[in-house]
């Protein structure tokens, strides 16, 4: 029995117990969806990431090396102005100044590289490709990183299109309560005259809708060498606070690939994500014996089951935010799944680019 068909057959006696392990199972429907039975090369990434995959799919075929073919998949997405939540034309911090995270993870030797908060350079996930071949670290941030770039002869320029500049000054106009700063009555935490401090649960569930977006790309390719790489790139949480690092360029967390097991990758709140280590826990879970569908939904479970501040929930207790999750297994199998409906993610294979919908956990 290969490791594949051991784990499927550990999967079928076992996935109660792991769905167990990853959270309460009984409100959670374990879809099996076409792209857990697909076999062979792909690229998947998020919805916004079908001329992404498409061309990392060519490149795949010319026999570009996995992690080269997503960075240039995604390149597509951060060059492009008129996305505003990855790369050139990203949404900027509360200051107004774009920032930009990203991560790369090369399954055949296992080396990540990352950059955080690094400004004023269009392609961060090009960046993190770099520090990925040419350092011993993993990851660089801010000055430190955008130094490296501009080392290395990547171009430095000014990120904020207009339309990105008049969206901020919209908000600065608007923003109110709605920044990322808790006002006392949102902090699950009392502080005394010492500033020592007590948590507390907040009685009254907020259920207006969080403003801001965190548009981000992931993007994992498997060839026909068995070899697989997954990379993500984010302008982050729009109108942030000025160095506030998400998931994406956090190894683990936005991003996770392990050549004997799979790939995965998030988008969505970061912050939920980084506080379940998404990435890692999906690769895991697939390790187990669980489908990537049921990997991603089994991650979403977890996050749902530890958000305990109120504002971040429903008035059915069911978490206010989307995170969507993407996995792909070493054989080809992939999938993905979404906190609240409407999650997509795109894939390309010999049938061709298409986008698809990913399982939400929540209706
Ligand atoms: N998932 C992107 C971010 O939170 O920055």
């Amino acid at each position: 029995m290969n490791n594949i068909n051991r784990r499927r057959f550990l999967a079928a006696s076992s996935l109660t117990a792991i769905a167990a392990a990853a959270g309460k199972t009984n409100a959670v429907t374990w879809r099996h969806e076409p792209g857990d039975d697909h076999r062979g090369p792909l690229a998947i990434a998020s919805g916004n990431g079908l001329k992404a995959v498409e061309r990392a799919w060519e490149l795949l075929k010319q026999g570009r090396d996995t992690a080269e073919a997503i960075v240039l998949g995604v390149k597509i997405v951060e060059e492009d102005p008129n996305d505003m939540s990855v790369g050139y034309g990203g949404l900027p911090n509360e200051r107004g100044v774009v920032q930009l995270d990203s991560s790369v993870m090369h399954g055949p030797t296992h080396k990540a590289g990352c950059v955080a908060c690094i400004e004023n350079i269009k392609t961060p996930a090009s960046v993190a490709l770099e520090v990925l071949r040419r350092t011993d670290h993993v990851m660089l941030v801010g000055k430190g990183a955008t130094e490296f770039a501009v080392a290395l002869g990547f171009k430095e320029e000014n990120l904020l299109t207009e339309r990105a500049r008049k969206a901020w000054l919209r908000w600065k106009a608007n923003h109110g309560p709605n920044d990322d700063w808790l006002n006392p009555e949102q902090m699950d935490w009392k502080f005394d005259e010492n500033g020592n401090g007590t948590h507390t649960a907040v009685a009254q569930a907020d259920t207006s809708e969080i403003p801001y977006t965190t548009g981000t790309i992931h993007c994992s390719a498997l060839n026909d060498k068995g070899e697989l790489s997954g990379c993500t790139t984010t302008s982050g949480l729009s109108y942030k606070i000025p160095g506030r690092v998400g998931d994406s360029p956090i190894i683990g967390a936005g991003m996770y690939a392990d050549n004997q097991i799979g790939s995965a990758g998030a988008t969505g709140r970061g912050e939920a994500v980084i506080q379940s280590c998404g990435s890692f826990l999906a690769v895991q879970f697939m390790d187990m014996g669980m489908t990537p569908t049921e990997a991603c939904t089994a991650v979403l479970k977890r996050i749902a089951d530890r958000t305990k501040q109120h504002r971040l929930l429903n008035d059915k207790g069911e978490p206010n935010f989307q995170v969507t999750m993407y996995a792909m297994r070493k054989d080809g199998a992939f999938g993905s799944a979404c906190m609240r409906p409407g999650g997509t993610f795109a894939v390309c294979d010999d049938e061709g680019p298409r986008r698809l919908q990913s399982v939400p956990l929540f209706g």
